[in-house]
């Protein structure tokens, strides 16, 4: 793939999102058009999620015919070139009209996370990441923060019903002890955007999806920040668990997570 298929791709996910956005904003905040349904305990699914993943699928597969397209609602096979999606991550929050919500392009090429795109709408935020040309936030570049002391560290930890909850619940204990501040938002994607923006030092999940993360990865990689081998083995198709972080603290959190 030339830098030029790789530049169209890009350009063109990222009037993807926008236009995902708009009509995931069509729903967002209408209870009643919501068509809620739970595929497990705090696993929501909305109307909106089948929507704006039927969107992006029938796009992308018009644009790129020789890509494959995997999508948290309808699935799908990986290749070489191979699209992630995530329509709408933080459903939780998108369906209790809480604005922490996005939609996630991941694009990746040979293996190696390369294109990341996040749509915030309701945040009125755009994340974009090219592996290798940096990272943009409404168009301006992003960096990891430059605190390296735990003491002052912001953390996300992320939760979900696929782990025992003592385990996470043991994290947690681990982040307090080293006098870290630990919070949980409830949308991984926007979890490591908000790593590349600075705006806390690291994001933890002990199981997450590869739609959840495919993009995020690239952003926070590009704005500086530390991850972890999350595609190793059959993390595309079973997940794997995240660490990602300023570089400083790197091996701090490694401890704390468990997650190296
Ligand atoms: C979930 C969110 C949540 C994370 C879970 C994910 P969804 O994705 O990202 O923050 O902790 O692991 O499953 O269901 O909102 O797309």
């Amino acid at each position: 793939m030339t830098p030029a298929d790789l530049m169209l791709r890009r350009y063109a996910a990222q009037g993807l999102a926008t236009e995902a956005g708009r009509i995931a904003l069509g729903y967002f905040g209408r209870q009643e058009s919501l068509g809620v349904t739970m595929k497990g305990a705090q696993d929501w699914l909305t109307v909106a999620d089948g929507a704006v993943e039927d969107f992006l699928r029938a796009r992308l597969t018009e644009l790129f015919p020789g890509d494959t397209v995997i999508g948290e609602e309808g699935g799908g096979e990986a290749s070489d070139a191979v699209w992630i999606l995530d329509p709408i991550d933080g459903t939780a929050n998108f369906a209790h009209g809480d604005r922490n919500w996005c939609i996630s392009i991941g694009f990746l090429f040979n293996r190696e996370p390369t294109i990341g795109i996040v749509a915030a709408p309701a945040l009125d935020e755009l994340y974009v990441g090219q592996r290798g040309q940096g990272a943009t936030l409404n168009g301006r570049k992003i960096a990891v923060s430059g605190i390296d002391d735990l003491r002052q560290a912001s953390i996300e930890l992320g939760w979900s019903s696929r782990i025992p909850p003592q385990r996470y619940v043991d994290m947690i204990g681990r982040g307090y002890d080293a006098g870290c501040s630990v919070r949980r938002v409830g949308s991984g994607t926007l979890g490591l955007c908000n790593v590349a923006t600075g705006r806390t030092e690291g994001y933890a999940e002990l199981h997450i999806n590869a739609w959840d993360v495919a993009a995020g990865i690239v952003i926070v990689g590009e704005a500086g920040g530390w991850v972890s081998d999350f595609f190793a083995g059959d993390g595309i198709s079973k997940g794997n668990p995240i660490l990602c972080c300023t570089p400083a603290l790197a091996s701090q959190l490694s401890e704390i997570t468990g997650i190296s």
